[in-house]
């Protein structure tokens, strides 16, 4: 599978910097209309990167939150309390995508045996690992879940998928989860065609449409409210998404909105495929209603993002400041409606024997 690409140059969505001091991300607060990057130098720089959605999708916050713990640990102090510290605020920004606490974890079990002196090289070394460990376990995403979809495609010559938010390649390092099997299909000469859900309110299918267009994927934009027509009228051979988090049970939390199009998947006998690393996966978490759901800023459904009439991306009020607005940011889909998980290690139903089956050392927990 070919490594992603803007404007033909193969990018990563956070490179470390040649200062050995900070790292450079894609601004996906700018996208679709604006690509820019930015340098985050600090912890600070990292925790509102995240928090703000600077960068975004499960397993590229875990690999930003990496690197923030090593940013904090080379423009600090790097003693047991400031480690502690910067782990608690890099935690406390988004509630959801377990990949952030377990990058963190790892981190954090990694550098307390060592001496101050040697952390910030030690983290360093560690977000870099965690990141090039995405890549490959993404790349394999894509080869498990390339024959599942191959299987899905019906008698008119081309596979219709359809996905929802953004599950590729700028959520993870390269490749994405959810998008890592679409992109391989391509690659090999299947024809595909990606139907892509607006994903109100922050409109992560724009960024989908981008990165499809990036790598010369035919793709079509919908409003969420069209997926249940499209998949009942029998348009759709399969969906795909990506996950948050994925209890031990098989329940999939994944962007507002995945649960309805799994229901309309069901009941239109259409495969639901969830796609997703080993560090999405909680097996300590019972059950999807264990599992927090982040509520955004109100603001997010009373603004719309966009371009002004001179071109200048703006925000526009559709809603007056105090009118009384719920923005749940994810949602959870019962084991029982999803076709197949597919991780790095291969795919399994969803269900505890399921991930057992992959990951077998999980057993004893
Ligand atoms: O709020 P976001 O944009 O971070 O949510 C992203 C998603 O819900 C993705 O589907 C999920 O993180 C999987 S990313 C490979």
């Amino acid at each position: 599978m070919a490594a992603m690409r803007v404007n033909g140059t193969p990018t990563r969505t956070i490179r470390p910097l040649a200062d050995g001091q900070s790292v450079e991300i894609i601004d996906q607060t700018a996208l679709p209309h604006d690509y820019r990057c930015l340098r985050l130098a600090s912890l600070a720089d990292a925790a509102h990167a995240i928090r703000s959605m600077q960068v975004r999708g499960a397993p590229l916050i875990g690999v930003t939150a990496a690197y923030g713990v090593a940013l904090a640990m080379a423009h600090g102090s790097a003693d047991d309390a400031s480690l502690d510290a910067a782990v608690a605020r890099l935690a406390a920004t988004r509630p959801t995508a377990v990949n952030l606490r377990w990058a963190l974890t790892r981190v954090a079990t990694c550098l307390r045996p060592l001496a101050a002196a040697a952390r910030a090289a030690a983290a360093w070394r560690e977000a870099a690992t965690i990141a090039e460990e995405d890549v490959e376990q993404c790349r394999r995403i894509g080869e498990h879940g390339l024959p599942l979809l191959r299987a899905c495609a019906g008698e008119r010559g081309r596979l219709e998928v359809m996905t929802h938010c953004n599950a590729g390649w700028l959520a993870a390092v390269d490749f994405g989860t959810a998008l890592a099997p679409v992109y391989a299909a391509f690659d090999e000469g299947l024809a595909v065609h990606v139907w892509v859900s607006e994903t109100r309110p922050r409109n992560q299918g724009l960024l989908t449409a981008w990165e499809l267009a990036q790598h010369g994927v035919p793709h079509t934009l919908i409003a969420d409210n069209a997926a249940g027509a499209l998949l009942a009228a029998g348009r759709i051979d399969a969906v795909i998404v990506g996950a948050d988090r994925i209890a031990g049970n098989g329940d999939v939390a994944n962007k507002i909105g995945t649960y309805l199009k799994a229901l309309a998947a069901a009941a239109s006998g259409v495969p639901f495929f969830v796609a997703a690393p080993r560090s999405t996966i909680d097996f300590a978490c019972p059950d999807g209603a264990a599992i927090p759901i982040e509520e955004r800023a109100a603001d997010e459904l009373r603004l719309v993002h966009g371009r002004d009439a001179h071109g200048l991306a703006t925000h526009l009020r559709q809603l007056p400041a105090d009118a009384a607005v719920a923005n749940p940011a994810f949602d959870v889909t019962p084991a029982a409606l999803i076709s197949a998980l597919i991780s790095e290690r291969g795919s399994s139903p969803a269900s505890r024997a399921g991930l057992l089956a992959l990951y077998p050392e999980e057993a004893h927990a």
